[in-house]
């Protein structure tokens, strides 16, 4: 079975009410503006309010549960179409950006709505610690997007340094999902295991973004190396491409010129390289995930990094 639909089984009734609450929610929120409104109803995977509920399983604490689910999905929200302003993107979840649609300033001023209306949301529960961690992960994601703005066109650009921006601007995000399940829920902490998968699927994110092919992913190949972000398989075939280790991201001229790059370097094995250091990290995260968490849990748990890797077969 789907490991999507494996964890619903598993969660039974409740999850699937959970997920549809959070949705109608979502859109609740988003409805105060027209590019709010249609980014949220864009879709999208939904992951991070999963892993809320995930982290938050067997907790009748579904109120709570329910607004941390909505409040992360707008920030990650929010972040895509900053993301996209800041990208020059023009597709996202294959269709026009809010940014191609509207421009820079609505887009701007349509994240920021999305990013207020989060922690209007959260605030609802009352809790501090929550709003400690939503709010600690926002930070990080701006830092994280600012990072990789700064780093721009540097080829130079080192793996510690990599891994540091994927931390900040994915991995925190997933962590506080799973921070704010078990805060709701009282179960163990699973901030750690979020931070793992979150920071292997920005990995894999960034390795799909030079394997494609555009039919999966929803936009063209080599997207980031057009926009002079440097990822996870560059940095690892420079150290065996004369060709790429003299490369000057500025030179690359269009989409056919960025995909024959996405070519030398798929050819130096260097995305399957990428690639299996991201089921690394999802391989020890499950390990080690804390011993207290119930069996039914931790399958799930289990599940839900399979749906992060599953997504990059
Ligand atoms: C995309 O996240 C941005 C990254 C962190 C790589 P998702 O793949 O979860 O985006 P949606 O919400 O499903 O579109
Ligand atoms: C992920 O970065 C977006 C954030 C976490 C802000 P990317 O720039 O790789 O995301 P995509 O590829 O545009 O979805
Ligand atoms: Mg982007
Ligand atoms: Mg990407």
């Amino acid at each position: 079975m789907d490991p999507f639909d494996a964890i619903l089984e598993l969660g039974g009734e409740q999850l699937r009410a959970a997920m549809v609450g959070v949705e109608t929610r979502l859109r609740e929120i988003a409805a105060v503006e027209q590019h709010s409104l249609a980014t949220v109803a864009a879709g999208g995977k939904r992951l991070r309010p999963l892993l809320v509920f995930v982290a938050g399983l067997g907790s009748d604490a579904h109120v709570a549960l329910s607004r941390a689910a909505a409040a992360v999905e707008l920030i990650h929200s929010a972040t895509l179409v900053h993301d996209d302003v800041l990208d020059d993107a023009p597709l996202r979840r294959g269709r026009q950006t809010v940014f191609a649609a509207a421009g820079r300033t609505a887009a701007t001023a349509t994240g920021d709505l999305l990013f207020s209306s989060a922690f209007a949301e959260l605030t609802r529960n009352g809790v501090l610690a929550q709003l400690r961690a939503l709010s600690g992960a926002s930070a990080a994601l701006a830092r994280g997007e600012l990072m990789q703005r700064a780093d721009a066109w540097r080829a130079d650009v080192t793996l510690e340094r990599y891994l540091q921006r994927c931390e900040l601007k994915t991995a925190r995000l997933f962590a506080a999902a799973c921070e704010l399940g078990a805060l709701a829920s009282g179960g163990p902490p699973l901030g750690p295991f979020g931070r793992a998968v979150g920071l292997a699927f920005q990995l894999l994110d960034d390795v799909l973004d030079i394997t494609g092919p555009a039919e999966r992913t929803g936009k063209r190949r080599g997207t980031d190396l057009l926009d002079g972000t440097v990822t996870l398989p560059l940095i690892l075939a420079r150290e065996s491409s004369p060709e790429l280790a003299a490369l000057d991201l500025r030179t690359i001229k269009g989409a056919a010129d960025a995909d024959r790059i996405c070519t030398v370097i798929e050819a130096t094995g260097a995305g399957e390289r990428a690639r299996q250091r991201a089921l690394d990290l999802v391989a020890a995260a499950k390990r080690e995930l804390p011993r207290e968490c119930p069996p039914r849990q931790r399958q799930a748990l289990e599940l839900m990094a399979d749906v992060l890797v599953e997504r990059f077969a």
